[in-house]
């Protein structure tokens, strides 16, 4: 990593392997590693209960305050899939490198079945999933320094090519 105190931010739809790659990015890195909705957890409880007992809005209030926390951490920090649907944070985003990881539907059906992901909850999560992704795409495009699809091929791969880039 540079000298640049800017953090390394990762973006993208739930399921395309923030957390995990952006852990093992940090580690190799050795610098911090900030996940948004660990951070929301931590000082407030499940998301799924989160949303079930406050809605939507009152979760994307929550997670502003943690996308600010890790922005200020310098290190790679890793967003939840709709952080970007805040305009500040948005703005904020200006002042980091951001890398958007993709994946595509046919591999994500595995990967995002937990209680963190109540806006896929139910029969027809893979195409909520899609639904979801095609609409926030353009953000994450706009927002991208850089982009990794992480459908295929051992994550370790995606971590070296991340790291490199650094
Ligand atoms: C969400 C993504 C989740 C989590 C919450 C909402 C979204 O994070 O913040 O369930 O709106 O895309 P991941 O992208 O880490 O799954």
């Amino acid at each position: 990593m540079t000298s640049r105190s800017d953090a390394v931010v990762l973006i993208g739809p739930m399921g395309a392997g923030k957390t995990s790659i952006g852990k093992k990015a940090a580690r190799a890195l050795g610098v911090p590693f900030f996940d948004t909705d660990a951070a929301v957890v931590r000082d407030h409880g499940p998301i799924e209960e989160l949303f079930a007992a406050h809605g939507e809005a009152h979760f994307r209030a929550l997670e502003r305050a943690a996308v600010q926390e890790g922005l200020a951490s310098g290190g790679i920090v890793s967003l939840g899939g709709g952080a970007v649907l805040h305009a500040e944070t948005r703005a904020d985003l200006g002042h980091h490198r951001v890398v958007l990881l993709t994946v595509a539907p046919r591999v994500v059906a595995g990967r995002v079945r937990d209680s963190n992901r109540p806006l896929l909850q139910g029969d027809d999560a893979i195409e909520r999933w899609t639904a979801i992704f095609e609409e926030r795409r353009p953000v994450y495009e706009e927002l991208a320094d850089v982009t990794f699809d992480t459908s295929s091929g051992p994550i370790q791969d995606i971590v070296d090519a991340l790291v490199a880039w650094v």
